[in-house]
């Protein structure tokens, strides 16, 4: 049985089509490594019945490589460059191109990894939900110089020595860590899929996740890396969708880090500590000493910008299903994590999980620890908390109850853009999707004698009663 990736209704152009018989529909194809044909089907989803198919068309090199993705690597200095293509190792071998303009060019070999049918958990991946994902490379370019464009291409040298190219493409190696200079951060999460040319496909339920895109895109001159936290696709077991969504993010993860998961990393004055809430995060966890360890390590005075974030809400949401449950949090979150947030300095954390925008005021045990709400200076009493998951999938309900510490709601889509000026100087944003324009934001200022301050619980521990 050959998949159907995408349909629309012969009545979308012309609703008299059941009359007429005459219907004009336009459809953006991606190369997916196979060829396409179009089918006619009458009886609607729920009964389809095969009318009629046309020839198959074909993609120039249905094998070309495609779709990279860019993340920062173990260290600031390397690039990992992921990809996707049809051939396997015994075909071609894979690499990165790539340098500095004008400069010796340096080539990296890429591993391939692909996965099978049988590996699939169960339906829909195993049944009607699978496709050939093709194969998976990736690479690792290393001792980067900071902070220079670098141009790369994906090749697949075949036995007779003809190479296969992808386009070129550019990126910005990261800079050197604790270097000042202008350092701007895109957060959210839960952002999915959608297809320009307004057909559907399975689990299609992410109204806002092409307005989170182009967005982005638009602005992607003036963005230096991205973080999506958690819920990427949702592909559901629909392997083609993987695809959909790598071709959808292409323009922005071809030319900045995407990043993904779980891991500590460095970008110029700020350290970021993501965690991986699917996973035990409790005192005394494997996960809770990466969390430590990841947050006690960074130098403030050269990295003075510290970031938590996570899938889940690990703190403080009134999204209606936590304001229900009474907790506004995942179980034992808060009670886990704060005393590591406070001691540590935290100054913002983030999580997605939940479908809307939510800001708290830098907060400790439930209590705001100033009454401030736009610019933020002096020592870090407390640690803002961000919920950005409104990144395209369909929106959460707040509950009716705004607790004190929730200083900024909004159920709509958009996602976060953080600035860092200098070493002492920190603009956060909050921007719709639809407009991209700035809805909510603050700044804060602050000198690294404020950060060595002894707040509340963060030299020695005392209660919150007064
Ligand atoms: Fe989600």
């Amino acid at each position: 049985m050959i998949p159907m990736l995408q349909y629309k209704y012969a009545t979308d152009s012309n609703p008299n089509y059941t009359t007429t018989g005459k219907s004009s529909l336009k459809f953006q194809l991606i190369n997916q490594r196979a060829d396409f044909s179009f089918a006619l089907f009458s009886g609607g989803l729920s009964n389809p019945n095969l009318v009629a198919v046309s020839n198959s068309i074909t993609f120039a090199n249905p094998k070309a490589p495609v779709f990279p993705r860019l993340a920062q690597g173990k260290s600031w200095n390397e690039m990992t460059v992921t990809w996707t293509s049809g051939y396997d190792i015994n075909e071609a071998v894979p690499f990165v191109e790539w340098g500095i303009e004008g400069q010796a060019r340096m080539r990296s070999g890429a591993g391939t990894l692909t996965f099978d049918r049988s590996m699939m958990c169960g339906a829909p991946a195993k049944t009607v939900g699978w496709r050939d994902p093709g194969f998976i490379h990736t690479s690792f370019l290393k001792d980067l110089w900071p902070n220079i464009e670098q141009f790369y291409k994906l090749g697949h040298r075949l036995s007779n020595g003809t190479i296969i190219w992808s386009k070129k493409y550019k990126f910005r190696s990261s800079p050197y860590p604790g270097q000042d200079s202008l350092q701007r951060v895109i957060m959210f999460g839960d952002m999915g899929k959608g297809e320009h040319d307004g057909s559907n496909e399975y689990s299609n339920y992410q109204p806002g996740a092409l307005k989170t895109t182009d967005q982005i895109i638009s602005d992607l001159e003036n963005i230096d890396i991205v973080f999506h936290i958690g819920d990427l696709t949702y592909a559901n077991g629909y392997i083609s969708q993987w695809d959909q969504f790598t071709a959808q993010v292409e323009p922005i993860a071809s030319t900045v880090p995407y990043m993904v998961g779980r891991y500590k990393t460095d970008y110029g004055m700020f350290r970021f500590c993501i965690a991986d809430t699917e996973h035990d995060w409790r005192e005394g966890s494997e996960q809770y000493k990466f969390i430590e360890n990841c947050l006690a390590t960074v130098d403030r005075q050269k990295q003075p910008w510290l970031i938590f974030a996570a899938h889940r809400v690990l703190a403080y949401s009134s999204n209606y299903y936590y304001g229900q449950e009474g907790s506004f949090e995942e179980p034992m979150g808060r009670e886990s994590l704060q005393k590591l947030w406070q001691k540590y300095k935290v100054d913002i954390a983030f999580y997605g999980h939940v479908h809307h925008y939510e800001r708290s005021c830098p907060v400790y045990q439930s209590q705001c620890v100033t009454s401030e709400q736009s610019h933020y200076s002096g020592a870090v009493k407390g640690t803002i908390h961000v919920v950005v998951g409104g990144a395209g999938s369909h929106l959460s309900d707040f509950s009716q109850v705004q607790p004190n510490w929730s200083i900024f709601r909004d159920h709509d889509f958009g996602y976060v853009k953080m600035t860092a000026f200098n070493h002492t100087s920190l603009l956060f944003e909050y921007k719709k999707s639809n407009d991209g324009k700035v809805y909510d934001s603050f700044t804060i200022s602050r000198e690294y004698t404020d950060v060595l301050a002894c707040v509340h619980d963060s030299c020695e521990a005392t209660t919150a009663a007064s």
